[in-house]
């Protein structure tokens, strides 16, 4: 696990985008992450998409997840995250991007198709951001680490944390539709970008704790080309 410490949201986004650039080319798979973490990455993506150094024309699109319930038209879906924040930016082919269908009427077909798209379509770099309590995509703490994409229950803290979207904290879905940590680990190249203090405590157990479920992302100290990128209050509990 590669660790890079930045001054401040903006220098993180850029060194994220440092990761990802080399990636960008043509039949590249990327896997992507919604949240306020990624948003300066995505925003890198597209001033130097729009500088024209780099086409997504032949580039496919992934998600980690999105709330079932939600879909195209819903404002705090993240399909429609992903089309705000990226995918309007650049020259993806919507027919190329694909996010589980929070809106199929049969959930468990859809995480059949899932898997089996992911298994079709190897994933070149995933995008991750982290939740305050450990959790990558919505991959709860106590999530097996062999886990594929599954139907997940919010914890009530990931509710409470996502609340700030939404009216009130009843609106907050209560189920996700996830990749699985084993999906997460399968890609080639994982970048994480995590920023503010109130992810130092999640970021300390990820980096320096044991490789426990009770912290999920602390399995990417397994993985073979992980680069998280921090900002200096996400770093500010690490010892080393
Ligand atoms: C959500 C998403 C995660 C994301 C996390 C952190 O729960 N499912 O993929 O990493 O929130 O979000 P933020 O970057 O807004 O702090």
């Amino acid at each position: 696990m590669k660790v890079i410490v930045c001054d401040n949201y903006d220098e993180m986004s850029k060194k994220a985008y440092e990761v990802m650039k080399p990636v960008l080319k043509d039949g590249a798979v990327i896997a992507l992450a919604t949240g306020t973490s990624p948003i300066g990455l995505y925003k890198c993506m597209a001033e130097d998409y729009k500088k024209g150094n780099v086409s997504y024309k032949n580039i496919r699109s992934v998600n980690l997840d999105e709330y079932v319930g939600q879909g195209v038209g819903d404002e705090q879906s993240y399909v429609e995250f992903m089309r705000r924040n990226l995918f309007n930016n650049i020259d993806i082919d919507l027919k190329n991007t694909d996010l589980p269908n929070g809106k199929a009427a049969d959930l468990e077909k859809e995480v059949e198709r899932y898997n089996k798209k992911l298994a079709e379509n190897p994933i070149d770099i995933q995008v991750l951001g982290i939740g305050s309590n450990g959790h990558i995509g919505f991959n709860e703490p106590g999530t097996a680490f062999d886990s594929l994409t599954h139907v997940v229950d919010l914890t009530a803290n990931t509710i409470k944390d996502n609340s700030r979207f939404f009216k009130s904290i009843d609106e907050v879905p209560k189920k996700a539709l996830s990749m699985g940590i084993k999906n997460v680990m399968n890609a080639k190249k994982i970048v994480m970008v995590v920023n503010g203090a109130n992810k130092a405590k999640a970021v300390k157990a990820m980096i320096e704790g044991r490789v426990t479920t009770d912290c999920p992302a602390s399995i990417l100290q397994l993985h073979p080309d992980c680069t998280v990128v921090l900002d200096k209050e996400a770093a500010s509990l690490l010892t080393k």
